[in-house]
């Protein structure tokens, strides 16, 4: 299973979502290819936010050496799986979309744990330390409800 996690700038939520999801599943032994990309230009190259490496840190998950990248066209084809962490990833992923078959791989990642209700992992980056927080314990219960499903 080849799985992409999707937010704005890829420096704050999707690294955390790349980094728990990769961390959980050798946890428990599950085989998985984990991707994180952003749908904005604004941060290539960049290392994720510092307040997210920090709270990632402080609760056993490293996502120093990640590297911000924009998604692409071709992440389609890569992927098996691509988790958006907002309504408005979703539609930035849709204008990217060829077809259907595309954006069938495509879903919000909070759907895993709360189906069908369509919520979204808020966006930190303007917003204050405990909002790094919330991002982390969300993403953390979501991977754990994918993981149980795909065991
Ligand atoms: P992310 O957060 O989408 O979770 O990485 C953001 C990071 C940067 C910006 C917006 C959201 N920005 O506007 O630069």
């Amino acid at each position: 299973m080849k799985v992409l996690m999707v937010c704005l700038g890829n420096i704050c939520r999707s690294p955390v979502a790349e980094g728990l999801l990769r961390q959980r599943a050798e946890e428990q032994g599950i085989d998985i290819l984990v991707d994180s990309a952003g749908t904005s230009n604004y941060h290539i190259g960049e290392e994720p936010d510092s307040r997210s490496v920090a709270h990632a840190k402080s609760k056993g998950t490293d996502i120093s050496l990640l590297r911000c990248r924009q998604f692409s066209v071709e992440d389609f084809d890569a992927f098996d799986q691509i988790f958006v962490m907002d309504y408005s990833n979703y539609e930035n992923v849709g204008k990217i979309a060829r077809n259907n078959v595309d954006m069938k791989k495509v879903d919000l990642l909070l759907n895993q744990l709360y189906p069908g209700e369509n919520q979204s992992v808020p966006d930190p980056y303007f917003g204050g330390e405990e909002g790094f927080d919330q991002v982390y314990n969300m993403i953390d219960a979501a991977v754990n409800a994918y993981l149980k499903k795909l065991s």
